[in-house]
């Protein structure tokens, strides 16, 4: 098993120089599902080298999709004229961006059987906007043991309304609406930019979306896409996660290849803790202030402050001066990692569920952490770098599922940080 072992700054001001940011988890992983809407083929530039992304070709892999890695961050998937619809259990446990495949592999072949999806553990994460939203588009559901499986003759277009604002179940659906017949209409849709790429990208291979990027999405059914090529939006979350870094340690850092338009929340935030930053055309500079405010903090969907990013905010508001309020309105199971800042001499209480409230500043300690999932881990990497004396955070995998060599690209720019 893999740890990063980070030697602290103690608060000092470290950080200088270029961080790039990679291309979106999020955006990438939809646009590798649907590939399963082409006849023939795609090809994927700019996708960050990343674990998710690897399991999301081998559970292609696993439908027929011949899978090929042409080096700098391109992928050329292949796809047969029969693509399978059984998806591999064991991978799409650990995946939560499985479910979006539900929806292309579904319409395309009249069935689908997959297990419940895995991902990180934040929350009860739930699957019933899926489930429903196929059964109105005319597919039967069975529930077997370990999974559920779903046919229908076609999926035929119609109008749902979602009851939540959920970010996968908006992109299956209008993956599931390319290839159903009639006309789709989705409500209540999320409007994350990663939506709105993968709707340009299907656009330009030649499907009828209107409106992603507003609550409403109408999809005309037009059948397989011909060829593209998707080019990975920057990731607003990495780069999100490298301002928090840099407001805390930075001594001008300069986070580059962002597109700050996605970055509001985070950006208006910490100008509201007292952090200087200059914004330009696909950069962000950065610098630790002398001392920070304490601010609240409420997630939301987006535009609002990002629910991933709420960890890694916390630890900056162990370090801001009176009491902030972090509010996680998105998940049910995202404050837990709290519990191991108060071990590392953070001053916080857990309220409820949702509701924490933190005291700052108070010096940190480095210890010894396992990283519970993706967007805690990389907050326990943030307070590493931020205490006094060493930390080691364990399952260093966790981390690796949604920034790609972090230690490298951290070290880079002045972090002590290794893997071990
Ligand atoms: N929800 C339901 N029923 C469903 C689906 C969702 O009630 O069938 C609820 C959830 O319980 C939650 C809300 O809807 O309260 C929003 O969840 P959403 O479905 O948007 O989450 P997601 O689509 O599973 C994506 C990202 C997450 C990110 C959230 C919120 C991917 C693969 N994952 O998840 O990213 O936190 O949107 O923006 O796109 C991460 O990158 O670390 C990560 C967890």
């Amino acid at each position: 098993m893999e740890s990063f072992l980070v030697k602290g700054f103690g608060g000092r001001k470290k950080l200088k120089g270029v961080l790039p940011v990679m291309g979106a988890k999020n955006a990438v992983l939809k646009a590798q599902a649907a590939g399963i809407l082409f006849k023939d083929e795609i090809i994927i530039e700019n996708a960050p080298f990343i674990e998710d992304v690897l399991k999301m070709n081998e559970i292609l892999s696993g439908l027929g999709v011949m899978v090929e890695d042409m080096g700098e961050r391109t992928f050329v998937f292949k796809i047969p004229k029969s693509v399978g619809g059984d998806l591999s259990g064991e991978l799409a446990k650990t995946l939560r961006a499985s479910i979006v495949l539900t929806g292309p592999v579904l319409a395309r072949n009249g069935y689908v059987s997959f297990p419940h999806p895995g991902g990180c553990v934040i929350g009860k994460r739930p699957i019933d906007i899926f489930l429903d939203g196929f059964k109105k588009m005319g597919a039967k559901l069975k529930t077997k043991k370990n999974s559920y499986v779903l046919e229908c003759e076609y999926l035929k277009g119609t109008e749902i309304f979602f009851k939540a604002q959920s970010m996968t179940a908006t992109e299956t659906f209008m993956m599931a609406g390319v290839l159903a017949k009639g006309i789709t209409i989705l409500k209540n849709c999320a409007c994350e930019p990663e939506i709105s790429s993968l709707a340009g990208f299907l656009n330009s291979c030649g499907a009828d979306i209107k409106g992603a990027g507003t609550h409403t999405i109408i999809v005309k059914g037009t059948g397989l896409l011909k060829k593209g090529i998707y080019r990975t939006m920057p990731d607003r979350l990495e780069a999100g996660s490298f301002l928090i870094i840099g407001a805390l340690c930075g001594k001008d850092l300069k986070i580059t290849g962002c597109e700050p338009a996605h970055l509001e929340a985070v950006t208006d935030l910490l100008i509201r803790a007292g952090v200087k930053i200059k914004i330009g055309d696909g950069f962000i500079s950065i610098s630790a202030p002398a001392s920070l405010m304490a601010v609240d903090l409420k997630t939301h969907e987006y535009p609002g402050f990002p629910t991933d990013l709420q960890a890694p905010l916390a630890v900056l508001l162990t370090q801001s001066t009176g009491k902030s309020l972090v509010f996680e309105t998105v998940f049910e199971g995202r404050l837990d990692y709290i519990n191991d800042l108060k071990r590392m001499g953070a001053d916080a209480v857990i309220c409820d569920q949702h509701r924490a409230i933190i005291n700052g500043p108070i010096k940190l300690t480095g210890r010894v952490m396992d990283s519970p999932d993706l967007r805690a881990g990389l907050a326990f990497l943030t307070a590493g770098l931020v205490a006094d004396g060493e930390s080691v955070i364990n399952n260093a995998y966790n981390i690796d599922r949604g920034y790609e060599k972090i230690e490298e690209r951290l070290a880079a720019v002045g972090a002590e940080i290794k893997r071990i």
